[in-house]
């Protein structure tokens, strides 16, 4: 560890830059972006000297295929998405100092002249190597662009630099039957000129590093991961790219290559730190250079094996940083039941999520916290969110305080009471409160943000229990002055929630400090002071009602976000199908020789012992003939008869299974197996119309 006490000077924090294809999702939160704040909040409220930064990760092949997709530019695609990410997360109470964006002109620089102190330094391996092209598409195929067989586990949808199944990050040339993702061709190689991190010669300390200075702090997963790669062997990495978005290669003879997006995106950390510091009049080097800064990385699990291997050796070979001390990554948030994703819209937004449940963040922010994926993948479902607002929120945590808020106004109008003699309860269940804030400091330290969060639970649970035994509201009548002793210990418990709740639900936390006044007080409550002997909440002080904080979440709400999900299912069962690529091109006249009819079903039975087949008689404006139909799965005689169709009339007759068909039916499938009849949209159409 580079700082020697357990008390950095101060804390540099990273969340993942999000890609700029898309919005923030509910993956990205509960992985990277709560537990991240969770842990900000936690050490500016232990008034340490923070800095927390993000920003849009703007560069790589995502971007450029969206652009493609979306017909428009690379950069019209990333100030889209960093709009909505930048204002979503701000919306939902993300407090980063900063949040930037890798197209900013300071971080181009900044990667710039990494880049180039690494290449003046001898750091690189420049060659001419044979690398995969696509010679329809005429372009070099890298990352995302090449789709192919993963040497190590085996997975046949590997993109050429990671493999999403086993997180393996190779070089596309690696890959095993590769295929172009642009014209589903397969790639010839051609030579070009690139720039490889030679990884091996950072093996031997990462060795060190890692598996034995890290054994024992960092995460299982993150560990066995990183020891599964060094134990492989580590090799040259290229750290360029022969593409036209991105950060143009500051060395000669470069042209037309950028550097890698995962070269230039964890350096996104330190310009958005610079940026910070340009606009906060700081000086940024210490919270990158100095020894005693403690630095810590949130991100992902696919995220691994950049942030413990390549940075940290990209920072070690520039020499003047410090090295991340952890990296607590963690798994993946699924959706009822299956994997997140942005391009199956299979995703409950941040965005929307905001516009639907307006002023519920921290509903959202319980739960995924609550669900966080630590140490396996999870599952989000909506009916597990209803359940813990309801079941948690509000009947634990929002009732006391309302259950307190309401007494003090109806006894003192709000005034703290004072108190009298203490009952061993009351000191027992002080005790108990006042050894809450070290054990809630003490999971969050260990990135244990789900068993912080129900720790924090723990003393709402603590002020219930110990109205339900003490019953002031019946006790009011008989012993007002045991009462107020009561009520004032009651107080203590909601003073001690508002502060708490500040990491994982800052907008409750600011919501209930309002309502108790905290700004009035002499001395605000703070974290570590809850553990002295003081009160937080003095006799005298003036209260006001506190609103309600959560509210019960309806049957009806859960509903809607499930047709909604419903809705994106079949969307995508239906659009799922792989187009059939286009058939040979033909001539007009090839075209005209075929004489499609609107028709009539007017009858129909199942041809015998035959699964598939339907013999119809279908009235086709020039006749009523016989046609046999491979439909039969699809639908029965009854569902027809009646229904429109367009028929190739001119098809010559056929014998099936002892039938004459005379014609064909023409329908629209789709790759589940679904089938639905071409015909005329205003069914009033008279047969026999011709069909061109
Ligand atoms: N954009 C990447 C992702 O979403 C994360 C980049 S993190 C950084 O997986 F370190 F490169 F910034
Ligand atoms: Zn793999």
């Amino acid at each position: 560890m580079a700082f020697t006490s357990t008390d950095p000077k101060r804390y540099t924090i990273t969340a993942a830059l999000p890609y700029t294809n898309g919005p923030v999702h509910i993956g990205h939160l509960a992985g990277v972006y709560i537990p991240a704040d969770i842990y900000a909040r936690f050490q500016r409220l232990q008034n340490r000297d923070v800095v927390f930064v993000c920003g849009s990760d703007e560069h790589g092949v995502p971007i450029t295929i969206s652009a493609k997709k979306e017909g428009v530019t690379p950069q019209a695609i990333v100030d889209k998405y960093h709009t909505i990410i930048k204002q979503s997360f701000e919306d939902f109470g993300i407090s980063f100092d900063n949040y930037s964006r890798t197209s900013a002109k300071i971080h181009h620089e900044t990667a710039s002249e990494f880049f180039k102190t690494l290449n003046a330094n001898g750091d690189f391996i420049e060659e001419v190597t044979a690398q995969l092209y696509d010679p329809e598409a005429q372009q070099f195929l890298a990352d995302r662009f090449v789709l192919g067989t993963c040497p190590k586990c085996g997975n046949e949808g590997s993109y050429g630099d990671q493999c999403e199944r086993c997180g393996t990050s190779h070089n596309a040339t690696d890959l095993i039957n590769p295929k172009s993702t642009l014209s589903g061709s397969t790639p010839i190689k051609k030579e070009t000129k690139h720039w490889f991190l030679p990884l091996d010669r950072y093996e031997a300390w990462l060795k060190t590093w890692i598996l034995e200075e890290h054994r024992q702090d960092w995460k299982t997963n993150v560990y066995g991961q990183c020891k599964s790669w060094i134990d492989d062997g580590l090799r040259p990495r290229a750290v360029t790219r022969d593409l036209d978005w991105g950060i143009p290669v500051p060395a000669p003879e470069a042209q037309g290559k950028v550097l890698y997006v995962w070269f230039d995106a964890p350096i996104g950390y330190i310009s958005a730190t610079k940026e910070w510091g340009e606009q906060n009049g700081k000086d940024w080097t210490p919270y990158w250079q100095d020894s005693q800064t403690k630095l810590v990385h949130f991100i992902g699990k696919d995220n691994i094996v950049f942030h413990c291997i390549i940075f940290p050796s990209m920072l070690k070979a520039q020499g003047e940083f410090i090295l991340p001390d952890n990296v607590p990554a963690n798994e993946f948030l699924n959706l009822e039941g299956d994997k997140i994703s942005t391009s199956r819209n299979w995703a409950v937004w941040l965005h929307e999520y905001l516009q639907e449940f307006p002023g519920q963040q921290d509903v959202l922010r319980y739960v995924l916290t609550a669900n966080a994926p630590e140490t396996k993948d999870n599952d989000f479902t909506w009916s597990d969110f209803q359940a813990r607002n309801n079941n948690e929120l509000v009947a634990v945590f929002g009732n006391f305080v309302n259950r307190v808020s309401v007494l003090t106004q109806k006894y003192y109008k709000g005034i703290i009471p004072s108190f009298g003699t203490l009952t061993p309860g009351d000191q027992n269940t002080l005790a108990e409160l006042r050894a809450y804030p070290q054990v809630i400091a003490s999971s969050i330290e260990k990135y244990r943000f789900r068993e912080a969060q129900t720790e924090f639970m723990n003393v709402a649970r603590l002020g219930n229990k110990y109205l339900a035994d003490a019953e002031p509201w019946k006790l009011i009548k008989t012993d007002p002055e045991r009462t107020q002793t009561i009520m004032f210990v009651a107080l203590q418990i909601t003073a001690a929630l508002a502060v708490l709740a500040e990491p994982f639900m800052p907008h409750t936390s600011n919501k209930l400090k309002t309502s108790l006044n905290f700004s009035v007080l002499e001395m605000t409550p703070t974290w570590p002071e809850m553990n002295s002997d003081q009160f937080w909440l003095p006799s005298e002080h003036q209260i006001t009602a506190t609103p309600l904080l959560f509210s019960r979440i309806e049957d009806e709400q859960m509903a809607f976000q499930r047709e909604k999900l419903e809705a994106t299912k079949s969307k995508n069962t239906l659009t799922s199908t792989p187009i059939m690529a286009q058939k040979e091109t033909i001539v007009y006249e090839d075209f005209a020789k075929m004489d499609v009819r609107v028709g009539t079903i007017t009858a129909a039975h199942k041809m015998p012992k035959a699964n598939k087949l339907l013999v119809l008689k279908v009235d086709t404006g020039i006749d009523v003939r016989t046609i046999v139909s491979g439909i039969a799965e699809h639908f029965t005689p009854e569902d027809i008869i009646g229904q429109k169709v367009s028929v190739l009339v001119n098809l010559a007759e056929r014998n099936l299974r002892g039938e004459n068909s005379q014609g064909m039916i023409l329908m629209a499938q789709n790759d589940t197996g679904g089938l639905t009849f071409v015909a005329p949209k205003d069914p009033e159409w008279p047969n026999g119309a011709v069909i061109s």
